[in-house]
C-alpha cells in the first residue's frame, strides 16, 4: 500500500522537484495526463512535505481557476469551477463514523469532480481501487514524488 520501495502497481514513477513551483508544474501536467472526473487521488506525505501545495498544481491541471488553502481545519474544502475539487484532510480524523459523516461516499462517488485526500493513510483500509496514489518524500534536493494509478 505503501510506495516508498517502488510496490504495488508495478508502474511506479518518480520525479524529483527542486522547489515549490516545481511541484505545482508536476501537479498540472500529472492532472492533464492522468485524471478524469470521478477520480480519486490519495496522498501521502510528513507534514510540510508538500500535499496542499501540489494539491493547487492538479487543481490548475484540472482548469479550475482556484487558491488551495489547506483544509487540515476544516477537513473539507470545496472548490467548483470548471468541474468541482473536493480537497481532504483526514488529519484531525480519528474514526470512520467521522469520515462518513463528512459525506465521503458521496463526493468521492460524484460525477462530477475529483477527490484530492491527505492523510488518507490514516484509514488505510477505507479506500477502494480504482485510484492514483502519491507520495512526497522530502530530500536533499527537495521532494521526490513517487506516483502510480491502483486500477484494481
Ligand atoms: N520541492 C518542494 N516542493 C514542495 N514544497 C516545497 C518544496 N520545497 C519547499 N517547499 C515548501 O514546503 C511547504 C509544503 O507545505 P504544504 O504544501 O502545506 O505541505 P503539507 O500539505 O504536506 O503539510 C511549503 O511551504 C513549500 O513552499
Ligand atoms: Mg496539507
Amino acid at each position: 500500500m505503501i510506495l516508498s520501495g517502488g510496490i504495488i502497481g508495478g508502474n511506479l514513477k518518480t520525479i524529483q522537484t527542486k522547489n515549490a513551483q516545481d511541484l505545482i508544474l508536476f501537479g498540472e501536467t500529472f492532472a492533464k495526463e492522468n485524471l478524469k472526473i470521478g477520480d480519486k487521488i490519495l496522498v501521502t506525505g510528513v507534514m510540510g512535505s508538500g500535499k496542499t501545495t501540489l494539491a493547487q498544481g492538479i487543481s490548475n491541471g484540472l482548469g479550475l481557476n482556484v487558491n488551495i488553502t489547506s483544509p487540515t481545519f476544516s477537513k473539507l474544502n470545496i472548490y467548483q469551477d470548471k468541474l468541482s475539487f473536493y480537497h481532504f484532510d483526514l488529519y484531525n480524523l480519528q474514526t470512520e463514523e467521522e469520515l462518513e459523516e463528512l459525506g465521503i461516499y458521496d463526493f468521492m462517488e460524484s460525477e462530477d469532480g475529483v477527490s484530492y485526500i491527505e492523510w488518507w493513510d490514516n484509514f488505510p483500509n477505507f479506500f477502494n481501487t480504482p485510484y492514483h496514489l502519491i507520495e512526497i518524500q522530502i530530500t536533499n534536493e527537495g521532494r521526490l514524488v513517487s506516483f502510480d494509478t491502483i486500477s484494481t
